[in-house]
This record gives structure tokens, C-alpha cells and sequence, in this order.
């Protein structure tokens, strides 16, 4: 199912705006993370740094386990703002692949301009996936 031009202005919205709320004082390169649910409900989330460098969270997962804590298994799309419209990292792009391939992701620059339109299996071909384990 297409998604919804509001649903899209909505989570592209939201991104850009719970970003102020990230938490980055190392890389100061805060993100925020707008995630679509299958039944159209939105998560968001922020990059959460920690002075153990290796315990920060991406927006993008905190959104996605925020999601997941709330009973929602299935995503239509997320935005991700950032200063410069980056694109997810590996690990996002394997906890958001967990989900489906066809979830929609938009890269948005701190203005809300979309600078790629992509999807999970575009970014991240012959993922390996739950059915991977069947064969165990
Ligand atoms: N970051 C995200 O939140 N999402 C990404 O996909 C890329 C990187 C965060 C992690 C870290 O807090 C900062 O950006 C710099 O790497």
C-alpha cells in the first residue's frame, strides 16, 4: 500500500522537530527518526550518545524498539533528519530490514528537504533475515 502524502509530510515533520531533542554532545551531528506503523500510528526517536562511546543509539533503532515496545511488528516508512540528510548506518539498516524490505526511508536535511527516497532492500541487499535461521 502506497503511502499516504500526509502520512510522509507528517514523519518528515516530526523528524526534523524531535531531533532538537537528541542527545550528542560528542559528535554534536544530532538525529531524529519519525517512524510509520503499519496501522498509521508514529514513533520517534533521537540519538541518545553516551560518554562510553560505543553505548550510543541511533534514531533510527530508538524509534524502531519504541515501536516495538508498543506492539507494532510492521512499518510503512521512516524519515531521518540530520544536518546533512545522512544516510541510516549498517546496524539500522539490519534492525529496520528485520521488518521488511519494503519499508520506505526518506533522508531529510535540518529544513525537512528530502534528499533520498530509498527503501530497506535498497540499502541493504541480500540482508540476512529471520528465515536464515530455519535452516538451523
Ligand atoms: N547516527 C544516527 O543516529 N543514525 C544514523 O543512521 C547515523 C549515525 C548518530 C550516531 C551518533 O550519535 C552520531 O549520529 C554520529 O555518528
Amino acid at each position: 500500500m502506497a503511502i499516504q502524502p500526509q502520512d510522509r509530510g507528517q514523519i518528515i515533520e516530526r523528524a526534523v522537530k524531535i531531533r532538537e531533542k537528541a542527545y550528542a554532545p560528542y559528535s554534536k551531528y544530532p538525529v531524529g527518526a519519525s517512524l510509520l506503523t503499519g496501522s498509521g500510528e508514529i514513533f520517534d526517536g533521537v540519538n541518545v550518545e553516551n560518554a562510553v562511546y560505543g553505548m550510543t543509539i541511533c534514531a533510527e533503532r530508538n524509534a524502531v524498539f519504541q515501536a516495538v515496545a508498543y506492539g507494532h511488528r510492521k512499518f510503512q516508512a521512516i524519515a531521518v533528519a540530520s544536518e546533512n540528510a545522512g544516510s541510516p548506518c549498517g546496524a539500522c539498516r539490519q534492525v529496520l530490514s528485520e521488518f521488511g524490505p519494503d519499508i520506505e526511508i526518506y533522508t531529510v536535511d535540518s529544513k525537512g528537504e528530502v534528499v533520498l527516497e530509498t527503501t530497506v532492500r535498497d540499502l541493504l541487499p541480500d540482508a540476512f533475515g529471520p528465515e536464515d535461521l530455519t535452516a538451523v
